[in-house]
């Protein structure tokens, strides 16, 4: 029951709930902006190491996109509900089914356990487009959250998840705001986005847009620092436009 209601915000379930009534009363479907969303053109399959706050609700936005998510924990039985709300494209599995299954590969996990997602997984990602969305925290992932924000995660990911085309995203946003203000209404919140490899840049811009954000590429992987946590952009609901102004891009 890890996640059982976890990732429906009051305003997506009463929207949900307005497009079931909706429908109910309706001999066809009304689609409502923002709750049903246009499927991707192009469905990507995507695993998640890290089905958890952030990996669930960024998972479940992707799936309403139309992607396909191997949602994987280390007891994968617990993301029944998870994979139950994602829909019949969804499906749980093992962190190495995650791995081996995505084209895409999201890495979710504490910042401590990304070197060991390296160890362990990284044969299975490599040459894959991997985003990373790890924050170091002292107080949770010990000594080595110091090292890497002293680097910039962007370069120290790349150490820690060798061969593969990795770009930073996600990182600088809340689960909460990615269950609550996708696909807002007026201005989007901003994602930023960092990394070497331009067609992962590209693939992480569209999964970016996809999941109801506006994207703002801030340049390569050595970049990743000026949004890393503790930074003016960290967490801030910062629109495109804004963050920019504030990056000075
Ligand atoms: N929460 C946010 O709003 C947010 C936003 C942006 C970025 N982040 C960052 O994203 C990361 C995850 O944050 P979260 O809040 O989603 O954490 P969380 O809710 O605790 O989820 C983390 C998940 O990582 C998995 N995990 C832990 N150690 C692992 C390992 N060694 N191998 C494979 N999987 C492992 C756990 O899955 P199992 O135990 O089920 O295997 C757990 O469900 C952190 O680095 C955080 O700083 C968080």
């Amino acid at each position: 029951m890890k996640n059982s209601n976890r990732f429906s915000c009051s305003r997506r379930k009463f929207s949900r709930q307005l497009f079931i009534s909706a429908t109910a009363m309706s001999a066809a479907p009304i689609l409502l902006p923002g709750i049903v969303q246009a499927q991707s053109s192009n469905p990507l399959k995507i695993g998640i190491i890290g089905s958890g706050r952030i990996g669930g609700s960024v998972g479940l936005r992707w799936a309403e996109a139309g992607h396909e998510i191997l949602f994987s924990s280390r007891n994968p039985d617990q993301l029944n509900d998870l994979v139950t709300q994602a829909g019949p494209k969804a499906r749980a599995g093992y962190p190495q089914e995650a791995a081996e299954f995505g084209d895409i590969v999201f890495v979710a996990v504490p910042y401590a356990a990304t070197p060991q997602v390296g160890r362990d997984y990284g044969a299975l990602m490599h040459g894959k487009i991997v985003i990373d969305c790890g924050n170091p925290y002292v107080q949770r992932d010990g000594e080595m959250a110091a090292v890497a924000l002293e680097k910039g995660t962007g370069v120290a990911s790349a150490e820690f998840l060798p061969g593969v085309k990795l770009v930073r995203a996600f990182n600088a946003l809340s689960w909460v705001e990615v269950n609550e203000e996708a696909h807002r209404d007026g201005e989007l919140i901003a994602i930023p986005i960092a990394g070497d490899d331009q067609e992962a840049v590209a693939v992480a811009t569209q999964l970016v847009i996809d999941a109801g954000f506006d994207p703002v590429i801030v340049g390569g992987l050595d970049k990743a620092g000026l949004f890393d946590q503790g930074t003016a952009v960290y967490v801030k609901g910062m629109t495109a436009r804004e963050m920019r102004a504030e990056l000075g891009l």
